[in-house]
């Protein structure tokens, strides 16, 4: 069989060229054209049903929950039937015709909403619903919509260092955590040729590559920064792809960052249970070690008059979800909470030291209430106000040197998200009267630390949840740590990229409900 294949490829081009020159050149025309001509089409996620309701609208459901889309035309109802199987791009448009216009507006809302996906496929496969997808598309963040941008022949593409393929069950993933969708690979001659691009290739080549997977995915993985563009004599490494903050994250931490958070993925997070039917819960506390031990008795400060005031806050420290809010925190509250947990206490100089004698350029350094990797102090607070006696509602950055609040412009309804969103994740009766969001300036750490960054980060991050905890007994206030945030948000937010300054904590705070205690 190989044999066979190998003889039969290995009969030159211009063997055939030799016998008939014009017809060769045609069907070489033509298979560009064939491989080209691939359409994408958009299709209802599999888990979502299109229901057309009784006074007219469309609902779409999911996992239990229902969305209403709005209003549309019976003729638009019929042809959204149409998206199980799929419909092409070009079936709707904002510039078509009445349905057209209308079928745009139900897609967009479809998107905005995470419920569709999209598959490309070759035209004569197109028809049949169960017809194999050349490469289907998941997005990963709301209102993902496919683009292809213009691909010259003369234009050089790489793969990106963040794109890796996996296996997910029994297919074939093509993901990046800077795509805004993922891509499940149906022909293995996809992934393949996608092998081939490890270094940069011309477009014209890569026509001429057999199993070329057609421009169109080309160009949809452009949009998605799995491929970029490089100039000629370029390698397409590290350097070439992004901007310096780019340059300084390592595969495994912006992976990491992206898959742990929420906003630039659609797997599901939290506290799910998915094992729960697989094994037993795991035991609170560890099972002794065989042997003997060495009892450590009770401390001489047992009693509480001896127990000194550090120990005592220990013990008092605990999360509070739920706040009065008829007594809010207030601003000076607010202020000295800042003042002794995160302000910057001094600043100084110090010249990075290679270690053979060379001086590097001049490092500024901080020292702050709490301790920070490598003096880095790489984490920035922004709080989103809810309820603060002698503060206005809204989103603030601490400017940590100047023990001083800037307000940041933030829409309304995006504060709102970010409030509830937290209340959410404190199953808590109400929104915390502030909520400070733990950002990175990712650069700061990745500057220095290779291979380790990004779990340094998270330590720092503990390290400050616990200083917050304990200013927050001390002063008699509540706090509560909270374990997910959406890094979309804050970076629509702040108009920060993600992968400049990003959310990797947050803490809830505010005056505690009388008689209220922990939880879980
Ligand atoms: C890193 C971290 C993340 C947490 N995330 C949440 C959270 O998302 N929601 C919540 O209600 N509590 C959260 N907590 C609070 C814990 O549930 C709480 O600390 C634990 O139940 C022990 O209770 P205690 O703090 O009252 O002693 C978090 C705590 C930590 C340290």
């Amino acid at each position: 069989m190989k044999k066979a294949r190998r003889s039969k490829k290995s009969k030159p081009a211009s063997t055939r060229a030799k016998k008939a020159p014009s017809r060769a050149r045609a069907s070489v025309k033509e298979n560009a054209r064939r491989k080209t001509t691939a359409t994408i089409y958009a299709r209802l996620s599999s888990h979502v049903t299109l229901q057309a309701q009784a006074d007219g609208s469309l609902a779409a459901g999911f996992d239990g929950y229902t969305i209403t889309m709005g209003r549309f035309s019976a003729a638009a109802v019929k042809r959204a039937k149409d998206l199980g199987p799929g419909l092409p791009l070009n079936a709707f448009s904002r510039d078509g015709n009445a349905v057209e216009k209308e079928m745009d507006i139900l897609t967009r809302r479809l998107a905005r909403s995470g419920l569709l996906e999209y598959r490309l496929t070759q035209p004569r496969s197109a028809k049949s619903s169960d017809a194999k997808d050349l490469v289907a598309i998941e997005p990963q963040i709301p209102g993902y919509w496919p683009q292809t941008p213009k691909l010259a022949n003369g234009d050089r593409v790489v793969l990106s260092r963040f794109a890796y393929l996996r296996r997910r069950n029994d297919e074939m993933i093509l993901e990046s955590p800077r795509a805004g969708a993922l891509f499940r690979i149906g022909d293995v001659k996809v992934a393949s040729a996608l092998a081939t691009l490890t270094k940069p290739q011309t477009i014209a080549k890569l026509r001429r590559q057999d199993g070329f997977p057609g421009i169109e995915l080309l160009a949809l993985l452009l949009d998605s920064q799995i491929l970029f563009k490089v100039k000629s004599g370029s390698d397409g490494l590290r350097a070439d792809e992004g901007d310096d903050d780019l340059v300084l994250w390592d595969f495994h931490d912006l992976l990491f960052h992206t898959r742990s958070t929420e906003g630039r993925q659609a797997n599901p997070l939290g506290g799910l249970y998915r094992y729960a039917d697989a094994m037993p819960p795991p035991p609170a506390v560890r099972a002794s070690w065989p042997g003997r031990k060495i009892d450590l008795g009770e401390p001489a400060t047992a009693t509480s008059e001896a127990e000194t005031a550090f120990a005592k806050l220990l013990r008092a420290r605990h999360s509070t979800r739920d706040f009065d809010n008829q007594r809010p925190i207030t601003l000076a509250e607010l202020a000295r909470f800042l003042d002794s947990t995160a302000r910057v206490l001094t600043k100084w100089q110090s010249p990075l030291d290679f270690g053979d004698g060379e001086n590097g350029p001049l490092i500024d350094y901080t020292t702050r209430p709490y301790p920070s990797g490598g003096s880095s102090y790489e984490l920035e607070l922004y709080l989103t106000v809810a309820n603060c006696e002698g503060l206005v509602r809204g989103f603030y950055h601490y400017d940590a040197d100047q023990h001083a609040l800037t307000p940041i412009e933030a829409r309304p309804q995006d504060l709102e998200t970010m409030l509830t969103a937290a209340e959410f994740a404190m199953d808590a009766s109400g929104a915390p009267q502030i909520l400070f969001t733990i950002a990175a300036r990712f650069g700061r750490i990745s500057w220095k630390y290779s291979a380790l960054a990004y779990s340094l980060i998270l330590k720092d991050v503990g390290v400050l949840i616990q200083t917050f905890y304990l200013a927050a007994a001390d002063m008699d206030l509540g706090g509560c740590a909270i374990g997910t945030n959406n890094i979309d948000l804050f970076a629509r937010m702040t108009g920060l990229e993600f992968h400049v300054e990003g959310p990797v904590g947050q803490f809830a705070i505010g005056r505690a409900m009388p008689g209220t205690m922990g939880g879980q």
